[in-house]
């Protein structure tokens, strides 16, 4: 555990790349296990004092990224704060206003720009999912369910008897052993390596993005540091974590596909068009034909490729959720984007009981993602992807189209699948995914944690 980390202060750098491991959140930059279990707690800073005596217990649990890297050891505990959460631990004004504007006003205030319109509403969202009173978030994640609970009993010594501080909502969430969430893909694949981590990338194709893009403090993609928080000690090695509950309508999506296909064979290809990944994660790019359950599984093959043999998408369209995600080379003619700009680090995870294979009727039962985002811009990076990729299609071509399946569509859209000698156009995509809730947090490097448990004092020791 973290009793035995270097001391704040005598931090030490990543070689060559100057990446402060050891102060930077361990959650934030490892990958999680494979399988896990884990659970999302919220919780309310009463008043300034319980707030600042919860962040002191915590920072004993919270590890750092210098640990080990294997994923099979990835138990962790991360934490995060809300605006109003910092604003309740009295962090002075001027540090406040410091911080990224969408993160001040918080995900329920973004929902029309964010498409979160309709079902998806703030006014729908379950409580107390972007409202004022969520200041902290904590996950606590394990391989299996005897090291969940060791450690959430960790946590709970944090937050447990502490008068002021009370927990508001939990969310239990799990990944399965195949990496497959509620619509049957196998998800986290595609992930950018961040220079300086040691953590391998896994598509040769790409370099890895600069620190900067995902930690604060260090040179971004185009060349320079971009806005920290102030002081220093409080936004250095911190960075911006969003999260949204995303409710996946599983039996609406299989009855359509159901309605649109022939055949189970042609079943899967649809859904397969609509992800840009066939079920196993087998990339469409690679194999567009049929799935090859063995390349899905592949670490080492399932995500090298691009799509610049394959502009007008024959292979896979360009508006595949996956492909929309991250259009890697597709792009490289259009001179004003430069991918390398939107990209982020993905910690999504499943809640909620898998609807069985083969059963088409809506079971009542709430089940989907908690998406979670990680990155130094959630202006340029999450909410540029989710507002100009994927509810958007100006970008491929296609300005009424929207993602297929994690787009905001409305029963109206239309999904092109690109093909010789006719495309192939689905109509009247109903919303597959409904937005439950979520909000904008901060987390805070390990020095700057403890700064926060008194940032009066103007230090952190
Ligand atoms: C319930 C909603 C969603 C579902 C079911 C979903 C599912 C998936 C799946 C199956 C993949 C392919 C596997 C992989 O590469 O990891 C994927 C990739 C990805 N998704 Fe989503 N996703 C959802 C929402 C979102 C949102 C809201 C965003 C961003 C705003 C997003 C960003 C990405 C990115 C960046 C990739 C990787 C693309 C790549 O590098 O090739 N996803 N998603």
């Amino acid at each position: 555990m973290s009793s035995d980390r270097t001391s704040p202060g005598t931090m030490t750098a990543a070689a060559g790349t100057g990446l402060e491991l050891d102060d930077i959140q361990r959650g934030v930059l490892h990958q999680r296990p494979s399988p896990y279990v884990g659970t999302y707690l919220l919780l309310r800073i009463g008043n300034r004092d319980a707030g600042r005596k919860l962040v002191r217990r915590l920072y004993p649990v919270i590890e750092s990224a210098q640990t080990s890297s294997d994923p099979a050891q990835n138990a962790s505990i991360a934490v995060g704060f809300t605006y109003q959460g910092l604003k309740a631990l009295g962090v002075p004004q001027d540090s406040l206003d410091s911080f990224a504007p969408e993160f001040r006003q918080g995900m329920a205030a973004r929902a029309a720009e964010l498409g979160d319109t309709g079902d998806s509403s703030p006014q729908n969202w379950e409580k107390p999912l972007g409202r004022p009173e969520v200041h902290v978030a904590v996950s606590v994640l394990a391989p299996d369910a005897a090291q969940l609970e060791d450690l959430a009993a960790r946590a709970r010594r944090a937050h447990d008897e502490l008068p002021g501080v009370e927990v508001i909502w939990r969310q239990d969430c799990y990944q399965l052993p195949t990496g497959r969430t509620s619509f049957g893909f196998k998800d986290g694949i595609g992930q950018p390596a961040v220079e300086g981590s040691a953590i391998p990338g896994t598509n040769p194709d790409e370099p890895p993005i600069k620190a900067g893009e995902f930690i604060l403090g260090y040179p971004d993609e185009t060349g320079s540091v971009g806005p920290m928080p102030a002081p220093e000690v409080l936004g250095r090695n911190g960075t911006y974590l969003v999260f949204r509950k995303l409710h996946t309508r599983v039996a609406a999506y299989r009855q359509y596909l159901r309605a649109k296909a022939a055949s189970r064979e042609e079943e899967a290809l649809l859904g397969a068009k609509m992800v840009g990944r066939w079920q196993s994660g087998a990339p469409l790019a690679l194999c567009p034909e049929q799935d090859d359950p063995g390349l899905g599984a592949d670490p080492g093959r399932n995500n090298h490729f691009g799509y610049g043999d394959d502009l007008r998408g024959f292979k896979c369209p360009a508006g595949a959720h996956a492909r929309r995600a991250n259009p890697r080379n597709a792009l490289d003619h259009e001179m004003s984007v430069n991918v390398r700009l939107h990209r982020m680090l993905r910690r999504g995870t499943s809640y909620g009981p898998m609807l069985p294979d083969g059963i088409l009727e809506d079971d009542g039962e709430d089940r989907g993602i908690i998406f979670v985002f990680v990155g130094a811009y959630p202006k340029r990076q999450f909410e540029f992807v989710k507002t100009q990729w994927l509810n958007d299609g100006i970008f491929i071509g296609a300005p009424a189209e929207k993602d297929p399946l994690a787009g905001a569509n409305d029963g109206t859209g239309t999904f092109t699948i690109p093909q010789r000698p006719i495309r192939r156009r689905l109509q009247s995509l109903p919303p597959f995914v409904i937005t439950r809730g979520g909000e904008y947090c901060f987390a805070p490097g390990l020095r700057a944690l403890r700064w926060l448990a008194d940032p009066d004092t103007g230090t952190a020791d």
